[in-house]
């Protein structure tokens, strides 16, 4: 069997030829045979269809004009060849009004066959290969996506494990910073409670010093607690509050025991010194970096100021004097008044209540003042629960 071969492809083509008066001898198609490996040659029409609905020709040569519809309706690919005498203008144009690839004129010599046939068979083989190399293309087309895909697949799997890794690492560093912030917070709250120890220290230091009754600065410390929460300070003051304003008295350390414990009147001399302790606190602490001792600083000197401006050791007034200060001022004298000392008695309830009503705006801060006179059960429970031995 004759095959074309060229560097991609091998080619069998094969020819139908319609040869109804057998005008076309066996001799005229001897070079058909270099270009066509199968051809077969037919006389009647009625057969031409039933053949080309069961085998496929790559060429056909016809004879008869009017099955030139029906053969292009049953393959679109087949290259018809139709025949024409030379002197028949009228199926010429006829023929060139249809659907052909070449009009082949009659009577047909061996050497005109073999010239058409070898160009038909250029023709037909161009156009497989083309076919065969959109095949070849579309195949290569697709492995090489399915390559990419695959390739995309390892490198998402590898994405996946990297995201794993980086989670897990993720999750150790959140671990780490979570103990690490506890340790912070845990360091802080031993600073917060070293400092509030100190303090307390310090407190009953000049508690002690001054020889205040032994629950003085604790009760000073929870009334100031109720008064500011009365007021609406928020939880973090309220916390500053309640440590530094037992220090308010600090700065007796710098007095003499003889003159805080005469039970007698000081002489004027002697209480020119009494009231430095508010400055000698005041300087004893004020550069300190803790925000409690600053705080402490500020309450020591402000303490003995009154609403009205008439106070020490700088006469100033109102606003001017700090809250803290303004609430660790009301609750001192509360307590100190209802406190048995030295030299006086304790006062009964009643007696407080008028005392605060009637330096309201001249002692004391009148908004402070009417917050403890209309929550002074509150204040008569911390006094009770602390009471001094
Ligand atoms: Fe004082
Ligand atoms: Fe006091």
């Amino acid at each position: 069997m004759f095959t074309i071969i060229n560097d991609f492809f091998a080619f069998e083509l094969s020819v139908l030829i319609q040869n109804r008066d057998n005008s076309i001898s066996d001799d005229i198609l001897i070079p058909a045979k270099n270009h066509f490996s199968h051809i077969k040659q037919v006389g009647s029409s009625e057969n031409i269809i039933e053949i080309l609905k069961q085998y496929n020709y790559d060429l056909i040569l016809l004879d008869d004009i009017e099955l030139i519809q029906s053969i292009r309706e049953l393959d679109k690919n087949i290259e018809i060849y139709c025949t024409c005498d030379y002197e028949d203008k009228e199926r010429f144009f006829e023929l060139m009004q249809l659907d052909i690839e070449c009009v082949t004129y009659l009577p047909i010599d061996r050497t005109s066959l073999s010239n058409i046939f070898k160009r038909a068979s250029k023709r037909i083989i161009m156009k497989k290969e083309n076919i065969e190399l959109n095949k070849k293309l579309d195949i290569r087309y697709s492995e090489r996506m399915q390559k990419i895909i695959h390739h995309s697949d390892r490198q998402g799997k590898q994405l996946k494990e990297l995201n794993k890794e980086l989670s897990k690492h993720k999750e150790i560093l959140e671990h780490g910073i979570k103990e690490a912030t506890n340790d912070i917070f845990e360091l802080n709250n031993e600073l917060k409670f070293a400092q509030f120890e100190t303090l307390e220290i310090l407190g009953a230091i000049s508690e002690n010093h001054s020889l205040e009754t032994s629950n003085h600065i604790k009760r000073v410390s929870e009334y100031s607690c109720l008064l500011g929460e009365l007021y609406g300070l928020n939880t973090y003051e309220l916390d500053l509050l309640k440590i530094a304003s037992p220090m308010h008295d600090i700065g007796k350390i710098a007095v003499s025991r003889d003159i805080l414990a005469k039970p007698s009147s000081l002489t004027k001399e002697e209480f020119d010194i009494v009231k430095t302790h508010p400055q000698v606190g005041y300087e004893l602490l004020k550069n300190s970096k803790s925000e409690f001792l600053q705080l402490s600083a500020t309450i020591s000197y402000e303490h003995h100021e009154k609403w009205d401006g008439t106070g020490y050791p700088r006469g100033i007034k109102g606003e001017e004097i700090s809250i803290f200060a303004r609430i660790t001022t009301v609750c001192d004298v509360f307590d100190a008044l209802g406190a048995t000392r030295a030299y006086k008695k304790p006062w009964s309830n009643e007696k407080l209540i008028a005392f605060f009503r009637e330096q309201k705006a001249k002692h004391f801060d009148p908004i402070l003042t009417d917050i403890l006179l209309e929550n002074i059960e509150g204040f008569f429970v911390i006094k009770e629960k602390y009471k001094d031995n």
